[in-house]
């Protein structure tokens, strides 16, 4: 694994748009794995500042999202489909057909699945996986169980991780209780991972994860099995680490 050492969530997104930006200009018919979330929210402002500067061309590129609550349609401003038109496919020239996401609205959960799989194969495969990491360790929708789910399913989420979303919803009935998620296998075959992380309060589920044993309890540390992953973390999120992780 490969720790970048970012000063502040301005320059996690810097360096992480960088990278982003880099295997763009090099396979201009790129397969992106993309988040949601807060992480990446900075990242997807300079992607698409570069590309109105004129600097990247979506034109040829892929996208495939982790996850996406089951029940809520492109419409629902909730929805992950909604975040990701507005916070950067509404901003960048990505095709409209080449931008995959479960459809939370999907009448066969077994069926979407399958279909998502499908597509991500049909399009040779992810090259690079941006992922955030939740508090619990989950990342997509993988949250900590006995064992590693591995192709995209349909799952329950945890209380803290509906916790964690209530912050976006009026009230905390309305929020999603099920979400299909890529699997780990799935997330596990991107040729290249990138995580990014940011603030002190992930500082202790940074260390578990990947300085710790490699279990379903903490998802994430699959990622220590995998032969190309760049983690960008900023001073808060890597606080806990005591190794050296060079300069
Ligand atoms: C989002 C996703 C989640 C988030 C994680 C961190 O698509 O799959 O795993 O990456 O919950 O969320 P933030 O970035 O909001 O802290």
């Amino acid at each position: 694994m490969r720790f970048i050492k970012a000063a502040d969530y301005n320059d996690m997104s810097r360096k992480a748009a960088g990278i982003l930006a880099a295997s763009l200009i090099m396979k201009p018919g790129c397969v992106f794995g993309l988040a949601t979330g807060d992480s990446p929210l900075g990242t997807y402002g300079l992607l698409a500042d570069w590309y109105g500067g004129g600097d990247l061309d979506f034109s040829r590129a892929s996208a495939f999202n982790l996850d996406e609550y089951r029940g809520l349609g492109p419409d629902s401003d909730q929805s992950y489909r909604y975040f990701m038109e507005r916070n950067l496919f509404s901003k960048i020239n990505i095709k409209q057909e080449n931008r995959f996401i479960p459809d939370g609205l999907a009448a066969d959960p077994r069926a979407e699945c399958a279909r998502y799989e499908a597509a991500i194969e049909g399009c040779g495969g992810i090259d690079i996986q941006l992922l955030g990491i939740g508090l619990n360790g989950h990342i997509g929708f993988n949250e900590p169980a006995g064992e590693f789910c591995k192709d995209t399913h349909l799952t329950d989420l945890t209380e803290s991780t509906i916790e964690a979303n209530s912050r976006f919803f009026e009230r905390r009935e309305d929020v999603p209780i099920q979400a299909y998620t890529m699997g780990i296998r799935t997330i596990m075959r991107a040729r290249k991972i990138l995580l990014i992380v940011s603030g002190e309060r992930k500082a202790e589920i940074v260390e578990r994860a990947f300085f710790g044993a490699v279990a379903p309890e903490v998802p994430a540390s699959i990622l220590q099995f995998h032969n190309d992953v760049t983690i960008i973390g900023d001073d808060g999120a890597f606080s806990l680490i005591k190794q050296n992780l060079g300069d």
